[in-house]
């Protein structure tokens, strides 16, 4: 099916099932412990062995000498693999570094080995007697150091502009030129990357925790140097991801050498403390943004500059993004440049670009408004937009931030809040409050999905797509559901195994209405099947209670598949409908925090999000995103930070006792609105994601509510008392 024109109603729009607020259907196998992670497919694999990784110990150069004779006769070993006898292997498309690395190291902690052995134990043992002698070389490890030398991307946007830049930014009566720097960051999710491989013959099974299986798919087989049609993925149950896990890691790629090494079936995890630098990470940023305006607080001019590193042959940090889109001026520039780097791997971490990028802006407007003396939300409002600045004849499909702003501030009370930092205190807790604005892209992705009637009366949804913690299950669920007319127990759901229809897979938060939108497809293939069987008109067809209706006749489902199951399978595509309109979600943060009068110790104390994000196909696990996302903002504004040693090239911090993030204890409320929306834009579910909206704009808001606090402006995260100490207002 194509979606090329805007959608009309359609039977999602009955909102029986679809928008109603479930619980996962896969709730219980979570919180039993036995839905099946990655590492824990044993049923499959009884007898496997154990895999091991050696990581290496320097960030740049050479391998003179891997001695690895001492580790293969310890107990238990059954093979070793390096680079040296792996045989050749090819890159996939998805990563920069190689996979197993060796003679050259690239980064610290790159993979040089994997030794298997019958028993964990076993493996990490022998691993430890690898013995490696390594010529070091000298890299470049720092972001500052190398911002002079960045370079521009190939990417036709990494330059964008409209206008008189630099005229009207000379012209404006107020004005900021600011420079702004964000850390690097790791995605830190529960599950570690985990994998089991099994080979049959030639044929590849890997059971591994991965959010885009067909992507990954193509990269193993690519790496491996093997059709893709030998190469299955499987994986059902994933413990968070946050684009860590968009890509086939070390893990994948070792279990596969080990088994086929071995010859038995090989499970490989990475450990926590080797997480941090073998796999990816959200880069470092330095942002410069310069606003003007006119005396009334509208903008004439603003500027966005960025610059991030990676590996060679990496990419940028688009952390310019969402300044092309989010407030009017009609003298605009942005730029992205890239510095090399031989730090590890730069990639994806939830909603890339903007997350890091609305970290930088929305401290620059809060400034700006202080200079105004502008109240902050009416001076977002001012500067709204109904079409896409830089190309003013593209509309915006559906854009609500004014409502956003508007209702956030009525609910939170921000009336109340000082515009004199320093100037409410509660005991020792100086008290403030911030606002951001937030904006995500709505990408929409093809996405396919296979639908089963039983005789059973039952429906089945089999499709390759991923629940990385989201709620994917839920909500194809209730797609299929509202399509056929069964209550959400009647429906079946089969995901994350790649034998399956390709769908879009979980990312940049297009997964939810992506994968549904292929669910619809199949389902109208199914209903048209159906519709036939019974001799009834499908265009007319209401399907309802398990019944099917048209012309005056109302028949049971059932009666359907008296001869056996109906099957059908499709998958949406997309015309030009995201090019016509821009399309993007919608958010408003508002947050308070209180800040210790003597120690700086910063707290949180409420935070309310209000999203305009289409239609929420499940209020529910459409919530609980957004909560987890607004608790990431906080690790980002005041405890998040990949400490770089400058000298030695790593990441210091690389266990969850160093990387610090945000516990459910550390925020006492939050609270999170939608709008209710519906875009028919979008897909016919009119819909789009709120997975990384969420976290948009949170950090500045909470930069900001310590200002208001304190009067202290910090433009440099996170945002930790000792940037504040010495600034603090006089105790009275
Ligand atoms: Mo997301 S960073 O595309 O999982």
């Amino acid at each position: 099916m194509k979606f090329d024109k805007p959608a009309t109603t359609n039977p999602i729009d009955r909102m029986k099932v679809v928008g109603q607020p479930h619980d996962r259907i896969d709730g219980p196998l979570k919180t039993t412990g036995t839905a099946p992670y990655a590492y824990e497919q044993h049923a499959a694999t009884p007898d496997h062995a154990y895999g091991y990784i050696v990581p290496a110990a320097i960030a740049h150069g050479r391998i003179v000498n891997i001695d690895t004779s001492v580790a293969r006769r310890a107990p238990g070993v059954l093979a070793i693999v390096t680079a040296a006898d792996a045989g050749k292997l090819g890159k996939g498309k998805y990563n920069t570094a190689t996979l197993l690395g060796g003679p050259e190291i690239q980064h610290y902690h790159q993979a040089i080995a994997v030794v298997v052995a019958e028993t964990f134990e076993q493996a990490r043992a022998a691993a430890s007697l690898v013995h490696v002698d390594y010529a070091r070389t000298p890299g470049q490890f720092d972001l500052a150091a190398m911002k002079d030398g960045a370079i521009k991307p190939d990417d036709p946007d990494a330059d964008t502009s409209r206008g008189d830049l630099d005229g009207a930014f000379a012209a404006s009566p107020v004005k900021l030129d600011a420079t702004y720097r964000t850390p690097d960051h790791a995605h830190a999710m529960m599950e570690p990357h985990a994998s089991i491989a099994k080979w049959d013959g030639d044929k590849l099974t890997l059971w591994t925790s991965n959010q885009m299986i067909n992507w990954g798919k193509g990269d193993v087989a690519l790496t491996l140097g093997i059709p893709k049609e030998n190469v299955r993925l499987i994986s059902p149950y994933i413990g968070g991801g946050f684009g860590g896990k968009l890509f086939v890691r070390s893990d994948a790629l070792l279990a596969a050498l080990g088994a086929r090494a071995a010859r038995r079936a090989v499970a490989v995890t990475l450990p926590r403390p080797v997480m941090f630098n073998n796999t990816t990470h959200r880069p470092a940023t330095i942002q410069r943004i310069r606003i003007g305006t006119d005396t009334a607080g509208k903008i004439q001019a603003i500027a966005h500059e960025g610059w991030s590193g990676d590996l060679p042959g990496g990419g940028p940090e688009t952390a310019v993004q969402q300044t092309r889109l989010l407030y009017a001026g009609a003298n605009r520039m942005t730029a992205t440049r890239l510095a090399v780097l031989d730090l590890p791997e730069g990639n994806a971490m939830r909603a890339p670009g903007e997350a890091s990028g609305l970290m930088a802006l929305e401290i620059a407007m809060d400034e700006m408004a202080e200079k105004l003396k502008m109240d902050p939300v009416e001076f977002r409002i001012l500067n709204d937009t109904q079409v896409d600045p830089e190309h003013p004849e593209r509309p915006f499909s559906q854009r609500q931030l004014v409502k956003c702003l508007r209702d956030g501030a009525q609910r939170f009370g921000w009336s109340k809040r000082s515009q004199t930092p320093g100037s409410v205190r509660d005991g020792r807790w100086i008290v403030g409050m911030g606002v951001a604005a937030a904006i995500r892209n709505n990408l929409v992705m093809k996405s396919g999905a296979r639908v089963r009637l039983g005789k059973d009366g039952r429906a089945t949804v089999e499709t390759d797509m991923t629940d990385i913690g989201t709620g994917s299950y839920t909500i194809i669920a209730a797609t299929a559901a509202e399509m056929l007319g069964l209550p959400l127990e009647a429906v079946n759901v089969v995901l994350g195994d790649s034998s399956l229809p390709v769908s879009s897979g979980s990312g940049g938060q297009w997964g939810a209405n992506s994968s549904t939108a292929g669910v619809y497809a199949a389902c109208v293939k199914l209903r048209e099947a159906i519709a036939a069987k019974l001799g009834l008109d499908p265009a007319t067809a209401v399907f309802e209670d398990g019944h099917v209706a048209s012309g005056g006749r109302t028949l049971p489902l059932a009666q359907a598949t008296r001869d056996g199951e109906l099957v059908a399978e499709d998958t949406m595509e997309y015309g030009d409908l995201a090019k016509k309109y821009q399309q993007s979600t919608f958010g408003s943060h508002f947050v308070e925090v209180g800040v210790d009068a003597a120690t700086g110790e910063i707290r949180m104390r409420r935070m309310l999000a209000v999203c305009a994000a289409g239609r929420i196909l499940n209020p529910k696990s459409a919530r609980s995103q957004v909560i987890g996302a607004m608790t990431m903002g906080v690790g980002a504004a005041l405890m998040e930070e990949l400490v770089v040693d400058k000298r030695l090239g790593f990441f210091v911090n690389h266990d969850l006792a160093g990387y610090e993030v945000p516990v459910h204890a550390d925020i006492p409320h939050q609270e999170v609105v939608f709008l209710d929306e519906a875009d028919p834009i979008s897909s016919p579910m009119k819909a789009k994601g709120v997975g990384e909206l969420g976290l948009c704009g949170v950090a500045a808001a909470i930069a900001n509510a310590v200002h208001n606090a304190t009067g202290v402006r910090t433009r440099e995260y996170p945002v930790t008392l000792d940037k504040l100490l010495d600034r603090l207002p006089a105790m009275s």
